[in-house]
């Protein structure tokens, strides 16, 4: 029974390991930590929004944050290239930080735990119908398909985590993404573009709200 025990410890604590490991070491995490003053102030130390309108960026992936941030440092030197991102609200904190830096401060939140939201039931019962089978008249993917059936997103793809998402957020990037706002899938090929072209306002907020819930 001890021996069992000693097992499934050590076995959990490879697992971790192992999940860090992949990431990115964990030095670069402790190194984060004390580098996200000012973001804590909107995303929470742990990542965890502080208000519908930020992004819980807690437990999301590494590649995908890091990718966002650069995304976003690069807007400011051209705001037209695409693939960079406007940084909206966030304008300006990223200008001070390297890139070193910002690898840190991906490993920081991506060690963190994912944040689970409580969805609106009538809603998130169409929106689980699109997540999962998509929208077959209008060839709309099952979004399952890239971002998996937890919501968890595709790590060494860097496909994103979308559960536990805060609804506006979501709603927000998908009307993004329609517009033609938002160019950070250019690495992929324009894929959520396609995909948001579309969705109307009505599905994009029943699926935000079933994934606010899902984990
Ligand atoms: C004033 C509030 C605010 C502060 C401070 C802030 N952020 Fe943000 N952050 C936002 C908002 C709002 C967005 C969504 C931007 C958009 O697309 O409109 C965002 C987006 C992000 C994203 C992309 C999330 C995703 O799912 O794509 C990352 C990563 C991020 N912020 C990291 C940081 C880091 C690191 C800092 C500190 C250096 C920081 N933020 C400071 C509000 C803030
Ligand atoms: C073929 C793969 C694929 C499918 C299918 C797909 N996505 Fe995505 N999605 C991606 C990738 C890749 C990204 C990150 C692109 C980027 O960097 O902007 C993304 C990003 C997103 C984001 C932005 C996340 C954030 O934190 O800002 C949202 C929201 C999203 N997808 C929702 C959906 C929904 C809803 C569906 C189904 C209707 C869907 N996706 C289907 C690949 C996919």
């Amino acid at each position: 029974m001890k021996r069992l025990a000693a097992f499934v410890i050590f076995g959990s604590m490879a697992v971790g390991g192992a999940w860090a490991q992949s990431d990115a070491a964990v030095e670069n995490a402790a190194a984060g930590a004390g580098k996200i003053i000012t973001c804590a102030a909107c995303h929470g130390q742990d990542g965890k929004s502080m208000s519908p309108l930020y992004p819980s960026i807690g437990g999301q992936n590494y590649r995908y944050l890091l990718s966002q941030m650069r995304a976003m440092k690069a807007h400011g030197q051209d705001p037209d290239a695409l693939g960079n991102r406007s940084p909206g609200l966030m304008v300006g904190q990223l200008a001070v930080f390297s890139d070193q830096d910002l690898q840190d401060i991906a490993a920081h939140y991506a060690n963190q735990t994912p944040h689970v939201g409580e969805a609106v039931e009538e809603k998130a019962i169409r929106g689980e119908a699109i997540y999962r089978g998509g929208i077959l008249e209008k060839q709309v993917a099952a979004c399952t398909a890239c971002h998996s059936p937890r919501g968890a997103g595709n790590r060494p793809a860097g496909f994103p985590r979308l559960s536990g998402q805060t609804v506006d957020y979501t709603v927000q990037q998908l009307k993004a993404y329609r517009e033609g706002e938002r160019t950070t899938d250019e690495e992929y090929g324009g894929m959520m573009r396609q995909i948001a072209a579309r969705l109307t306002d009505t599905e994009m907020e029943a699926v935000a709200q079933y994934l606010h819930g899902l984990h």
